[in-house]
């Protein structure tokens, strides 16, 4: 085992199977942390206990000796947070080792009412939010207007500054949207409540997280979301409120650039989008039906909100944008077996923009979307791939496919998944 700090990114826009990679390297962390985004969240884990849709809990939770920290870079539904919990635990699955940063910020009942109306009022321009009042939490958080996990621990501190918040937010939601105020009395006790409930897991997680790095521990970040969605690199405005790269991983855990040894990209050997936003390779019609694979466990539908997720082909030039933001220096290919069937496959290894050939994604949406994919293509493999556990394993036109991606991406394979389970990764370099 090697003792190293491990941060795994999603490098596209999110659903890459983030949470299926960590479950299997977990075993060989003694912490994970998950540090941003909030239950927009949904991360597919299949293994010995059964499968698991989890939206805040790290994928490490299966693993009783490793601790699980929920940072301070993310926003919690403390509702939704304690179902997950009993969910899980109701399955048998032990979760005292999770612990919540008390730093994190709190999603409340009107960050969800205002993401839900904010999204009628934008009509066609909608961006296809997950619903779950990440954008208005994460807005008032920056305009310190938040509410945070220790303040749910604290009666005073609660009534204090949620009747601060509700004199600006009943205000707005009074007037501009025409809608009820919310009682401060109500929304007081049951938050409390909340804060009751998750007690023991609500603290400062700095000196475990400390303790893990200067004792050098091993240790995985585990990312929500997808480069390709992060608030200032992503395709804007059609981008979740979070950070879901590399900078958000060291802010949203509270971790020092240089403590981190791996920046680990997962991609899908495709690629795929919920919502709305540019995706110059997407696809339609029966190649869009073989990626999707509709009825089986890993088709293409959002785990949070059951939206059928839009398909494409690799997209090599936002890969490479994302491996260059976020200093990506090994790559996990998932979902390789998904292709087993195609005759042929094509990767997009450039955009031409208005005639002229282009080497990263432009600013704005409405170019973007103008943006005409160049396609490579390759022989597909024809051959199911799901119980290759070497690279020898892998038919040639699977290999030379994967090599095909690295090249593009400028990094080495780590790993390449071949299938939801446990054991299906061939895993190419140790990382933990
Ligand atoms: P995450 O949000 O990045 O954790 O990814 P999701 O869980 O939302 O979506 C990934 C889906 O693909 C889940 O249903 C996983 O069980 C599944 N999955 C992950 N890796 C593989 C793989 O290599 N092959 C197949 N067929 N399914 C996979
Ligand atoms: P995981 O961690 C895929 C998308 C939404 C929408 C946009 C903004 O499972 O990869 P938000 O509710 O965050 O304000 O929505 O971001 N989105 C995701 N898409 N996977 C996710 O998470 C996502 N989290 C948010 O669909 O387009
Ligand atoms: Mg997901």
């Amino acid at each position: 085992m090697q003792m190293a700090v491990v941060a795994v990114l999603g490098a596209q826009w999110g659903d890459e199977g983030k949470g299926h990679i960590v479950d299997i390297l977990a075993a060989r962390a003694t912490t994970v942390v998950r540090y941003g985004g909030g239950n927009n969240a949904g991360h597919t884990v299949v293994n010995r206990h059964g499968t698991f849709k989890l939206h805040m809990i790290p994928a490490g939770i299966f693993e009783p000796a490793t601790l699980n920290i929920v940072g301070n870079g993310t926003v919690i539904d403390p509702k939704d947070f304690i179902a997950e919990l009993d969910g899980l635990m109701q399955r048998g699955i032990d979760v005292s080792n999770v612990r919540i940063s008390d730093r994190a910020h709190v999603v409340m009942p009107y960050h969800v009412l205002q993401d839900r109306l904010d999204e009628q009022l934008r009509g066609d321009a909608k961006i296809g939010t997950t619903g779950r009042g990440i954008g208005p939490a994460y807005a008032d958080k920056m305009s310190r207007i938040g509410i945070r996990m220790a303040d749910l621990t604290n009666p005073n501190m609660l009534r204090q500054r949620l009747s601060a918040v509700l004199s600006i937010k009943n205000r707005l939601f009074t007037t501009y949207y025409a809608s009820e105020p919310f009682d401060l009395e109500a929304l007081y006790s049951e938050y409390l409540a909340y804060g009751q409930r998750l007690a023991a897991h609500i603290t400062d997680v700095y000196p475990a997280i400390q303790r893990a790095i200067s004792g050098h521990e091993a240790v995985l970040l585990e990312g929500a979301q997808g480069i390709l969605l992060d608030i200032d690199h992503g395709t804007y405005p059609f981008v979740t409120s979070s950070l879901p790269g590399i900078a958000g991983a060291c802010q949203g855990a509270g971790i020092a650039p240089n403590a981190i040894d791996h920046v680990m990209g997962v991609f899908k050997a495709y690629a795929t989008r919920v919502g709305s936003g540019p995706f110059p390779s997407e696809v339609d019609g029966v190649t869009a039906d073989a990626l999707r694979q509709m009825g089986k466990p890993w088709a293409e539908v959002g785990t949070t909100t059951g939206r059928l997720r839009r398909v494409g082909w690799f997209d090599a030039v936002a890969a490479r944008y994302a491996v260059n933001l976020n200093g990506i220096d090994l790559l996990t290919i998932t979902k390789l077996d998904v292709l087993d069937e195609l005759a042929e496959i094509a990767i997009c290894v450039g955009y031409r923009l208005h005639g002229a050939i282009i080497d990263h994604p432009p600013t704005q949406p409405e170019d973007y979307a103008l943006v005409e994919p160049i396609y490579e293509t390759m022989p597909g493999w024809l051959t199911p791939t799901p119980d290759a556990r070497s690279w020898q394993d892998l038919p040639a036109a699977a290999q030379a496919y994967v090599q095909r991606l690295a090249e593009l991406c400028e990094a080495k394979v780590a790993i390449i998944s071949v299938g939801p389970g446990h054991e299906q990764i061939i895993e190419m370099i140790p990382v933990l």
